[in-house]
């Protein structure tokens, strides 16, 4: 690729394919464009919009990104088959001469033998043809040779070589596994730069899974030996223990500038933050506090000498700005007088612009709150746009109101006694229906089971005071397994109120609203040929 600048890396995000994976993390149509939107002003190179011949809800979801695109190159994913590739090519269509087709085929030795059954010769074939054939209908093609990093380096150079001579202009080397480490993983690109003769034809493309904890170290030592596309996430979110982490692999190649001299992204690190939120709030998948760059600890220093060396000079304990990743620092406190202008100028020093048609649904939402809550924080804010913005796309149940009601004290039965009376409605039909449980949360989930006629549990359960304080809001992240007709399915969902019943009661009927999104789905790793 010889007009490229050599040292700019290029961001592929795939948190809208690889990131879906992660059990829970289903989002619906205007999720996902939400979601798109927010990468295209993050300064991702390629979104990586899905995998179309999974179902015909990824199959619209890609061709709605495609055509909303204004600047992203727009992928979709697809198995080395005919079916799956003239899906892939017809949903990222209409983003013109940035669509992209992403092929892949396994090619380590247990991937042979026991998925694929098929020989050497055979799965090189198979790769070319299926690069040749997506070429007659997309320009840009990217393969991948699933489980690379476990696939011997001979037959790797050999595989690459041929999907490369068939139109292939990134070659991706995933760590489909997670288990390459930072030095042999570097090796192996330079094995391959050195050993495949028309690898100046293509970018080398890095995709590292996170089952070590080594993602963001295998990418980096990848891009140290000449890869120029690194595939990663949003949070790290992705299959198992996740992806590689977009903001901690852009962070590091930028606040390590003497590792990577001259080498460049697109990514406007100031937009982290508030694309963390938004994954977070999507998903419903929190993040732990200490987590790297966007973590809520990221930049709170808890001993009294951090604090005094921080204040006389950042620098002496933080090596990155909480500005320069977005993370509000200011807590210019709003109230029940505060106006529209006002709370829209707060949200665009975040660095969240929400649409006009959207702004009376969160000012209802910010004046319910600073009638409960005296002041409103730059927290509380995100997580009202989290919630009554971009929380009410899917709603299929609503919560009209709970009642709930726990016994006190520790005597034998007395956990029993907790009792939940919900009221929910659906198009018009209002039902009502009380259950008793372990406890009032247990007690709301078995009463909202009953309405919505599922059988669920939760599986993981977070709450999180958004600010401090004793009216503070509570945010309830949580996972469900729900399983109705014979389908069992994990989902997450998300609420937030002042009171951490009806929270948790929000955030299960989230997700119960969300299990449609999951059901009936192909898995891209099954399938024999694929
Ligand atoms: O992990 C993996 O190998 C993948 C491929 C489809 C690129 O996600
Ligand atoms: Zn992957």
């Amino acid at each position: 690729m010889s007009n490229r600048d050599p040292n700019r890396v290029i961001i592929f995000d795939t948190t809208l394919r690889d990131g879906e994976q992660s059990p829970g993390a289903s989002m619906n149509l205007a999720e996902k464009l939400e979601m798109a939107r927010t990468l295209e002003a993050l300064g991702v190179d390629v979104i990586e919009a899905g995998f179309p011949i999974a179902s015909p809800d990824d199959f619209a979801a890609v061709q709605a990104i495609a055509k909303a695109s204004t600047k992203a190159r727009i992928c979709g994913l697809a198995r080395s088959l005919k079916g799956d590739i003239d899906r892939a090519a017809e949903a990222v269509k209409p983003a013109g001469d940035r669509a992209r087709v992403h092929v892949f085929l396994a090619t380590s030795a247990i991937h042979r033998q026991f998925k694929l059954n098929k020989a050497k010769d055979e799965i090189v074939k198979q790769a070319r043809d299926a690069v040749a054939y997506a070429k007659t209908l997309i320009d840009d093609i990217e393969f991948s040779p699933e489980d690379a990093s476990r696939t011997e380096p001979e037959y790797l150079a050999q595989v690459v070589e041929a999907v490369i001579e068939a139109g292939a202009r990134t070659v991706n080397i995933p760590d489909t596994v997670g288990y390459a480490y930072p030095s042999d993983y570097a090796d192996l690109i330079t094995y391959l730069r050195k050993n495949v003769k028309n690898i100046d034809q293509a970018v080398i493309s890095v995709h590292c899974h996170n089952d070590l904890g080594l993602a963001v170290a295998n990418s980096l030592g990848a891009v140290r030996a000449g890869a120029r596309q690194v595939e990663c996430t949003i949070n790290g979110i992705g299959e198992r223990a996740g992806n590689c982490s977009l903001e901690e692999v852009v962070m590091a190649m930028r606040v390590r500038k003497d590792q990577f001299p001259g080498i460049t992204t697109g990514i406007d690190a100031t937009k982290l933050y508030g694309a963390s939120r938004l994954v977070q709030s999507i998903t419903g998948l929190p993040l732990s506090r200490n987590k790297a760059v966007v973590g809520d600890n990221a930049f709170a220093h808890e001993s009294g000498i951090h604090q005094h060396g921080v204040l006389k000079n950042p620098e002496c304990y933080e090596i990155m700005t909480p500005a320069s990743v977005g993370v509000p620092t200011t807590n210019l406190v709003l109230g029940k007088h505060s106006g529209k202008a006002a709370v829209e100028k707060r949200l665009q020093n975040m660095g969240i612009e929400i649409p006009e048609a959207d702004m009376p649904k969160l000012m209802e939402a910010f004046k319910t709150l600073a009638d409960k809550k005296k002041e409103v924080y730059d927290g509380d804010l995100i997580a009202l746009v989290e919630v009554a913005v971009r929380g009410k796309t899917l709603t299929i149940w609503n919560l009209d109101w709970i009642h709930s009601s726990a016994a006190a004290g520790a005597g034998v039965g007395a956990a029993a006694l907790a009792t939940a009376t919900v009221r929910l409605s659906k198009g018009g039909e209002a039902i009502t229906d009380a259950a008793t449980g372990d406890g009032p949360v247990d007690a709301v989930v078995k009463a909202i089971n009953r309405i919505c006629g599922v059988d669920g549990t939760i599986e993981d359960y977070r709450l999180r005071a958004v600010t401090k304080g004793g009216d503070a809001q509570g945010e309830v992240s949580l996972r469900a397994k729900l399983t109705s007709q014979d389908q069992t399915v994990v989902v997450g969902g998300k609420g937030l109120s002042t009171d951490i019943v009806h929270a948790s009661a929000i955030a299960y009927l989230d997700a119960v609203n969300r299990m449609g999104f999951q059901v009936g789905r192909l898995d891209y790793r099954t399938g024999a040929s694929g």
